[in-house]
């Protein structure tokens, strides 16, 4: 039975994984949306570097500043009351030093964020374990990570091959070893995943990796069909909000052009006694 939390804290998570609970995450970007996913129980909202493919039109997460996370990190929570908020640290914002990756992540929290998601294994395992030192939870992200795109030559999928495979299960261990609560696995196959998950004791959360992961994330614009490109694999569309939002636009336009809106009854009107006075100054 699925025991409603008022509020999801990161310690939630591991008693989640212990129950077999699953746990629920979404992006989030906006108020609005933060607040009708939190209305819908997600359990996470994810303020994902993907926003600059999705809200700034950006061809990779490259680009994306910790300036605008961290925007973005600020009305997200002032949408949300229960979700827990895990905030993306973008390219070049842990990499560089350990001190600099926890500046920048103090920098996330201060905007409301609850915890850091970076991408890496045991490349970052040092940066991971120094702010999960200094008492700041992190995610991990593994399998295809965005802001090594041109390493990967590409979005394509990981740990497709025996080797690969057995490096992803280090890089995972050693997340886990350096404190991280939680690991994302990206674009793998559902093996890796299930390998993957058997292996840690934190929750595994996956997108494109199959069912066996803990829990389980989705881009919304992707749920939502508001995206203009043909949805990968596996992506499940939950609605066409994109064909909802071009009609009711292209209504309001005609409704426009054809004199049709605003109606009477959608406008302000004078008290009788003035429009009197007003009609015969005319
Ligand atoms: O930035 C993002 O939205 C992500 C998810 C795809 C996991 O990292």
């Amino acid at each position: 039975m699925k025991v409603i939390r008022k509020n999801i804290r990161v310690p939630d998570l591991a008693l989640m994984k212990e129950r077999h609970e699953r746990i629920v995450m979404l992006t989030a970007y906006d108020a609005t949306m933060a607040r009708l996913f939190d209305q819908a129980e997600v359990d996470i909202l994810l303020v994902g570097d993907s926003l600059g493919n999705v809200i700034l039109g950006l061809d990779t997460t490259i680009e994306v500043t910790l300036d605008a996370v961290i925007h973005h990190t600020r009305a997200v929570a002032r949408g949300a009351n229960r979700a827990l908020i895990v905030a993306d640290m973008p390219f070049l914002t842990y990499q560089v030093s350990s001190e600099e990756a926890l500046r920048n992540a103090g920098r996330l929290f201060q905007a409301g964020a609850a915890a850091v998601k970076l991408e890496g294994g045991r490349g970052v395992a040092d940066t991971v374990r120094r702010l999960t030192g200094a008492g700041l939870p992190v995610m991990g992200h593994l399998g295809l990570t965005p802001q090594h795109v041109h390493r990967l030559g590409g979005m394509r999928r990981q740990a497709t091959n025996e080797t690969a495979a057995e490096e992803l299960v280090h890089d995972a261990l050693a997340l886990e070893a350096a404190g991280a609560f939680a690991i994302v696995l990206e674009a793998i196959p559902n093996t890796v995943a299930q390998d993957v998950t058997s292996k840690v004791r934190i929750p595994t959360i996956g997108i494109g990796a199959g069912p066996d992961c803990d829990d389980q994330i989705l881009v919304f614009h992707d749920l939502l069909n508001l995206t203009f490109a043909p949805a990968a694999k596996f992506v499940r569309r939950y609605a066409d909000a994109g064909s909802l939002i071009r009609s009711a636009i292209e209504h309001y336009r005609e409704d426009i052009e054809h004199h049709a809106f605003p109606s009477d009854e959608e406008s302000y009107h004078l008290p009788e006694s003035a429009k009197a006075h007003l009609l015969r100054k005319a």
